[in-house]
């Protein structure tokens, strides 16, 4: 799909000079392209990002050229499609009840100790048909990418046992043919400890059992998963447990990405960084020394506002990771427990709530959240050669899809995935600014 964009009054790319992550001070920092007479992005036919400049000089540059769609962005501009670095899609089973005794008071190891949580998400799972599944996943997918979002990382987990969890990886991976968005996906067995067994069986059964299956079905090409994830936690999986799971996901080509230090401190991030993490999420309750060893071993911390917002859990050091230079990601998480698809939103929250600024925020949802997907080689920012994957937003300035927290819906004009528009709305505001 040929593809130009045109007159938008501001290019939001990023970063312009290839950089696969952003840390430190430059996390402050987005780049944005500008010019009187508008600013222009043309995409190839291959999907892919050919040149980004002045009306003008894309005009002088494309006079004989035929592009398949051309809009219109006077008055609005054009930023990289989000990526969501965290999502646990694929469930049956609401968990609305325990929503409710959360509000009360309950916490969430309590709920889980007590066989609801996670258990209650599997057992629902369960009932369900491949089918079933299949839709509900793809409807979710579809209202992620009306909030912007171009890729999601997507996590298998409500299975535990090898049978179901392979089962839902193959449903994500029929998913990817017909879903409007790219996914990563990850495998995500060791997502509780299933009630039939010890952490320790449970361990050896993920390490000798399920991860050779994966393997072959990976050899055989019915799966293409890229990342595996353990929840590293007091009560779960412990840190040597987890690292041995990690380290068998490694051994058959997956990056290593994972929940850690989140309700307890485990020494999860010291323990990532040591067998080559290529992410970690959550990281509420991080050490200074796991900080240090992920910033020494550029680990991508991806953040998950949602989570700790709804827990009430303590912040995540958000500005004194920054500052050690380790890369900041966001994610929704979105999951049962925390029911968002909106990046948006999440930008809003990483805000208000963890103290980042909006730069901070869009660099997290774009170019690092690619990075913990080792993914920003190809996404992430409006670079040329990169996916022409793209959010045009009716606001004359960015910062508005943060700044109007839940309004993103009506702010959205169009969302592209390598150059082909897949969710419109032109009804997109008539505020007048
Ligand atoms: O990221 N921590 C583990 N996983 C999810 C919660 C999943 C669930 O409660 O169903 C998380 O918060
Ligand atoms: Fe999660």
């Amino acid at each position: 799909m040929r593809l130009l964009v045109h007159s938008a009054k501001q290019a939001v790319v990023v970063s312009d000079s290839g950089e696969a992550y952003l840390a430190g001070d430059r996390m402050a920092r987005v780049v944005i392209r500008e010019h009187p007479a508008g600013i222009s992005v043309a995409v190839d036919g291959n999907g892919k990002i050919e040149k980004i400049g002045s009306n003008p000089e894309i005009q002088n540059l494309y006079s004989h050229v035929k592009f398949d769609e051309i809009i219109d962005a006077s008055n609005m501009c054009i930023l990289p499609g989000l990526i969501d670095a965290h999502t646990h899609p694929i469930w049956g089973g609401d968990r609305v009840r325990e929503f409710e005794m959360k509000l009360a008071g309950a916490t969430y190891l309590q709920i889980h100790e007590q066989g609801g949580g996670i258990f209650f998400t599997v057992e629902e799972t369960r009932k369900k048909t491949d089918d079933e599944l299949y839709e509900s996943l793809k409807r979710r997918l579809e209202l992620m990418a009306q909030s912007g979002t171009t890729l999601v990382e997507c996590k298998s987990g409500y299975g535990l046992e090898k049978d179901e969890e392979m089962r839902l990886l193959k449903i994500i991976e029929n998913v990817k043919e017909e879903c409007p968005i790219e996914i990563s996906s990850t495998y995500c067995g060791a997502h509780a400890i299933p009630k039939n067994k010890t952490a320790e069986e449970a361990t050896l059964n993920i390490v000798n059992d399920q991860i050779p299956e994966l393997k072959q079905l990976i050899d055989r090409g019915i799966l293409s998963v890229e990342n595996i994830d353990a929840f590293c936690e007091k009560k779960v999986f412990d840190t040597d447990q987890s690292r041995r799971i990690l380290e068998a996901g490694k051994h058959i080509g997956l990056r290593i990405n994972f929940h850690g230090d989140e309700l307890y401190p485990t020494k999860s991030a010291e323990m990532g960084a040591s067998i080559g993490a290529t992410a970690i999420s959550h990281l509420e309750e991080i050490s200074n020394d796991g900080i240090s060893a992920m910033a020494k071993s550029n680990c991508v911390a991806v953040i998950l506002p949602t989570t700790a917002y709804i827990m009430k859990l303590k912040a995540p050091p958000v500005q004194h990771l920054i500052k050690a230079g380790v890369p900041v990601a966001l994610g929704t998480d979105f999951n049962p427990n925390a029911y968002c698809l909106s990046m948006p939103m999440v930008m809003n929250l990483a805000c208000t709530a963890l103290g980042m600024s909006m730069p901070q925020a869009l660099n997290a949802a774009t170019i690092n959240s690619a990075a913990s997907l080792g993914r920003s080689g190809t996404h992430g920012s409006i670079e040329v050669g990169k996916y022409g994957d793209l959010i045009i937003l009716n606001a004359p300035r960015w910062e508005h899809i943060i700044y109007q927290m839940g309004n993103h819906h009506n702010l959205i004009h169009s969302v592209i995935k390598k150059g082909r528009v897949i969710h419109r709305n032109h009804q997109a505001s008539h505020i007048q600014y």
